[in-house]
């Protein structure tokens, strides 16, 4: 369960968790109709399943599927709901069903939020990564050609449906990205679970059934806690930005293309826990413990060879970051295993010789 201001919503999880959903929606939301937004590919994939499942519920189920992918996150894909939605009738006791990865879920709940000033919205992650961390927390939002996430609206969902029977599919690349979100939970605030983790991956047990779930289940309860705890990002909801200001950088400077979100955040953990030692306020048993987990899930430590990166693009990109304070970004560094930290007016110049050193020497 979360605590949002907007109320709490549960989160269930396990496989099959999908079959609660058509029940669920009528008894507690009732709704006089469905929009189901999803993407091509998971629609392809896994839509008629859904289908069949909410038209159970005996209300007209309407649709919109976009393209799969970070440019569907768009102004254009977000009209083209907003007028299905209105062509379709919706009223204000319609109900949004976002079935996707992170991105359906961000569209598909700003959608949600804005269609006749916001209608109740149910989270169905498809995803690692959309399970682990885009579905629960209430933010949702598109990009604009100067930036990722720029407009957007807190949207708590009514509930998260996290039916991991959706995982049997999504290409490995893809878990992997998941999992360094799942580490990255555990690194920022529970030293517990990250032990668990390195048991994990070094009996390979992990990455299958109810290890995986287990972990699922650890970083939605941290992410909920968080939330719970910042809904409106004052502070602590920063720290679930670890490894994301070089990541985002990343990122930026590639186009959104090469580095998946998960891999850049991985290379952006590296230098964020290397950027802790340095500066003397993390022992560097921390970045190496880290480092050898990433190791261990098949994640990067730096870019890629293959990936030709502009440093300057790359420095830009934070120093334009939304996050950052006076004197550049503010950084989220980890002291030790399981305990972070937010950290102001480090030294933009340092920083700059830092990641060049970094992009340069970590390929
Ligand atoms: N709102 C938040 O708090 C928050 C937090 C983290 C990330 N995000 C956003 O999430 C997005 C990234 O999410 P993502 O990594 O899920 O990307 P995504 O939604 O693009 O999904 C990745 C790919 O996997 C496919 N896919 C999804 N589920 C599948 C399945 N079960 N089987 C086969 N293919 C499947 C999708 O079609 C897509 O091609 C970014 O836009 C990021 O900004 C938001
Ligand atoms: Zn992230």
């Amino acid at each position: 369960v979360v605590r949002a201001a907007a109320g709490e919503y549960p989160i269930l999880i396990g496989a099959g968790a999908c079959r609660r959903l058509p029940a669920w929606i009528r008894e507690q939301i009732s709704p006089s109709s469905v929009l189901l937004v999803s993407d091509r590919r998971v629609f392809s994939l896994h839509g008629r399943r859904a289908m069949a499942s909410l038209e159970r519920l005996d209300v007209p189920i309407h649709r919109a599927i976009v393209p799969a992918g970070e440019p569907s996150k768009s102004p254009r894909q977000l009209e083209s709901i907003w007028r299905r939605g209105v062509q379709a009738g919706l009223d204000r006791r319609a109900c949004v069903v976002a079935l996707g990865g992170g991105v359906v879920g961000d569209l598909a709940g700003f959608a949600a939020a804005t269609i006749l000033r916001g209608v109740p919205l149910v989270q169905v992650p498809t995803s690692l990564l959309a399970m682990v961390d885009s579905s629960v927390g209430g933010k949702t939002g598109i990009n604009l050609p100067e930036g990722k996430n720029l407009v957007g609206a807190f949207h708590a969902p009514r509930a998260v449906f996290i039916d991991t029977s959706f995982l049997t599919s999504l290409p490995r690349r893809q878990m992997r990205a998941g999992w360094a979100e799942i580490i990255k939970a555990a690194v920022i605030r529970d030293a517990a679970f990250f032990r668990a983790l390195e048991r994990g991956a070094s009996h390979g047990a992990l990455a299958a059934g109810r290890g995986l779930e287990a972990a699922i289940r650890s970083a939605c309860r941290i992410k909920a806690e968080v939330v719970g705890l910042d809904e409106r990002e004052a502070g602590l909801r920063m720290t679930l930005n670890f490894g994301h200001t070089l990541g985002h950088g990343l990122e930026a400077a590639l186009g959104y293309r090469g580095l998946l979100h998960g891999e850049a955040v991985a290379i952006g953990m590296v230098f964020a826990a290397r950027l802790g030692v340095a500066l003397g306020l993390a022992r560097p048993e921390t970045s190496a413990r880290l480092e050898a987990l990433l190791r261990a899930f098949g994640l990067p430590l730096g870019v890629p060879r293959r990936l030709r990166v502009d440093v300057s693009k790359v420095l830009d990109a934070m120093a334009r970051d939304k996050k950052r304070g006076r004197e550049g970004p503010r950084w989220v560094l980890v002291p030790e295993i399981g305990r972070s930290e937010i950290v102001e007016g480090v030294p933009w110049a340092g920083v700059r010789a830092a990641v060049r050193h970094f992009l340069q020497e970590s390929r």
